[in-house]
C-alpha cells in the first residue's frame, strides 16, 4: 500500500517513496512517502496558517477534539495493534498495552486542555511594585516540531501531539523511518476528530532533511525529540533560541538491597523491565545490582524465568519477544556482547543472535564497567547483573553513567530508600519498583545525557507554552 505525506488536512503525494519492510519477516509492508526540504516547508506553511485558529480556539473545543480522538482510538484499537506488530515487530500483547496507554495519554491531554492557567503575582513584594495588580497567562508557542522514535510509535507521539494540541499549538511531526504508518493513521484520526486542517502535519523522511529543516526553520518555535544523545545534542547546538525538549535514553540501573526477599513478583518485574519489547525502551533495566547475600539466588531465579520467554512472530498471541528493529541493531548488540565476553564476562543465558533479525534475552555477569553493554545504552534484550557489598557502592555504580533517566531500588529499609532518593542522579527514582515504571501523567525526563525538559502532559504543556505577564497599574 502507498502512504502519502499528510499536509494541511489531506494526503499529499510526494516526489519520492521508499519501501517499508517488516522487521520480523522482512516482507515489504508499504511504500512510504519521503518528504524533501520543500515538502517539509509546505507542512510548516500549513502549520503556520493554522496557528491563529488553534491559538484562538476555546479550551473546551480543544478538549472535545482530543476526546473525540480517544473515542476513535478505542474503536480502532485492534487495527492499531496490528500496525504496531507489523511496522515495529511489537508483540501484539505488548502492543495492546501501548494502545491502552496512548488512550490514557490523550485522556490526560483532554484534562490538561481544560486547566491551562497562569497565577497572580504579588508585585508589591518589591519596593516600587505597589499599586499594581499582576497575573500571568500561558500562551501557545505556535508551531511545534516533533521528532519521534520507533519504540512507542503511538504513545511517544501522543506525548508530543497531545500536549501541543491541548496548549493550542500546531504540529509538524516527523515519525521514525521504521514506524511512519502509525503517525499517518493518527493524522487521519485527528482529522476525523475535528482538528482543523494544518494543525497536525505528518512528514516521514530522513532526519538529515526533515529533522534538519524542523530544527533550522525559524517558523518552528519548539522542537521536541526522543532519540539518541548524539542526535539530540547536535539538534540543541543548532537550535539557537528555539525551545528544545530532549528525551535521550539511558542505561537504567536497579538496586536490590540487603534483606529484600527474592520473590516471584520481583523476578517477574525484572524480566518484564529488562526484556519487554526486547529492551528497546529508554527505561529498560540494563544493569541490576543485587546485595551479595542474595546474588546467587537472584541470578538462578532470574535465569529460570527469562528462559521461559517465548521468542517469535509479533502477531502470535504467545510471543513475548520478537525481532529487533533492524539487522544492523542485531549485529551491533552481538558485537557488544562478544566484546563483554572477550573481556571476561560470563553469559548466564542467551548471548548469540538466533538469526539475522532476532536476539534472545541475554543475561551477563562479571561485566567490566567500561564495556559498551554496561556504559552505553544497549536498547536491546541484554541485562548485566552484579553483586554489591554496601548501598554506597551500589548507588555509586548506578551513578557511574553518562545517563540519568530513571533508577529503581527494592528495599525494606526506609533510610536506604531515602538515601537512594536523595543520591541517585536521575530524573525519577522508583522505590520498590523497577526503573521501567511509567504512567503517563508523571513528569518524565532525565538529567546528564538523558536530556532535559519533562514529558507527562501537564509538564509538557508548560514546555510548550510561553508565560506572559500582565501588570495593571491601578489609578
Ligand atoms: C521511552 O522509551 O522513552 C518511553 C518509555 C515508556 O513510555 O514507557
Amino acid at each position: 500500500m502507498k502512504w502519502d505525506l499528510f499536509i494541511n488536512g489531506q494526503r499529499k503525494e510526494a516526489a519520492r517513496y521508499e519501501p517499508l519492510y517488516s522487521p520480523y519477516s522482512g516482507e515489504k509492508i508499504a511504500e512510504v512517502a519521503q518528504a524533501d526540504e520543500l515538502e517539509t516547508s509546505l507542512a510548516i506553511e500549513a502549520a503556520e496558517a493554522a496557528a491563529a485558529t488553534m491559538a484562538k480556539m476555546p479550551a473546551h473545543q480543544r478538549a472535545a477534539i482530543l476526546s473525540n480522538t480517544v473515542a476513535i482510538l478505542e474503536r480502532r484499537k485492534e487495527e492499531l495493534v496490528r500496525i504496531l506488530a507489523l511496522e515495529a515487530a511489537k508483540p501484539v500483547r505488548t502492543a495492546r498495552g501501548e494502545i491502552d496507554r496512548t488512550i490514557q495519554t490523550y485522556k490526560f491531554a483532554v484534562m490538561e486542555a481544560s486547566r491551562i492557567h497562569g497565577e497572580t503575582v504579588p508585585l508589591d513584594a518589591a519596593p516600587g511594585g505597589e499599586g499594581r495588580m499582576a497575573f500571568t497567562l500561558r500562551k501557545p508557542l505556535g508551531i511545534v516540531g516533533a521528532i519521534t522514535p520507533f519504540n512507542f510509535p503511538f504513545n511517544l507521539v501522543a506525548h508530543k501531539v497531545g500536549p501541543a494540541i491541548a496548549a493550542g499549538n500546531t504540529i509538524v511531526l516527523k515519525p521514525a523511518s521504521q514506524t511512519p504508518l502509525s503517525s499517518l493513521v493518527l493524522a487521519e484520526i485527528f482529522q476525523e476528530a475535528g482538528l482543523p486542517d494544518g494543525a497536525l502535519n505528518v512528514v516521514p523522511g530522513p532526519g538529515s532533511v526533515v529533522g534538519e529543516k524542523l530544527v533550522s526553520d525559524p517558523r518552528v518555535k519548539a522542537v521536541t525529540f526522543t532519540g539518541s544523545p548524539a542526535v539530540g545534542i547536535a539538534m540543541k547546538n543548532k537550535a539557537g533560541l528555539k525551545r528544545v525538549i530532549l528525551e535521550l535514553g539511558s542505561n537504567s540501573g536497579l538496586i536490590i538491597d540487603q534483606g529484600y526477599e527474592i520473590t516471584e513478583e520481583l523476578i517477574s518485574r525484572c524480566v518484564l523491565g529488562a526484556f519487554s519489547f526486547s529492551g528497546q525502551v529508554c527505561i529498560s533495566i540494563q544493569r541490576i545490582y543485587v546485595h551479595e547475600s542474595n546474588f546467587d539466588e537472584f541470578v538462578r531465579k532470574f535465569k529460570l524465568q527469562t528462559e521461559k520467554l517465548t521468542v517469535g512472530d509479533p502477531l502470535d498471541e504467545a510471543t513475548d519477544v520478537s525481532a529487533l528493529i533492524s539487522e544492523k541493531e542485531v549485529r551491533r548488540i552481538q558485537d557488544w556482547v562478544d566484546s563483554a565476553a572477550a573481556s571476561g564476562a560470563q553469559v548466564i543465558t542467551g548471548g548469540k543472535a538466533l538469526n539475522s533479525r532476532m536476539f534472545p534475552p541475554t543475561i551477563l555477569s562479571g561485566v567490566a564497567a567500561d564495556e559498551p553493554v554496561s556504559c552505553q545504552e544497549v536498547f536491546g534484550p541484554v541485562v548485566t547483573v552484579a553483586p554489591f557489598a554496601s548501598l554506597e557502592q551500589a548507588i555509586a555504580e548506578v551513578n557511574n553513567s553518562r545517563y540519568g533517566l530513571q533508577a529503581g531500588i527494592y528495599t525494606n529499609d526506609i533510610h536506604a530508600a531515602m538515601k537512594a532518593a536523595e543520591e541517585l542522579e536521575v530524573g525519577g527514582v522508583m522505590i520498590n519498583d523497577f526503573p521501567t515504571f511509567r504512567v503517563d501523567n508523571m513528569p518524565y525526563g532525565g538529567v546528564k545525557e538523558s536530556g532535559f525538559g519533562r514529558e507527562g502532559i501537564k509538564y509538557a504543556v508548560e514546555e510548550m507554552t510561553e508565560l506572559k505577564l500582565i501588570s495593571i497599574k491601578l489609578k
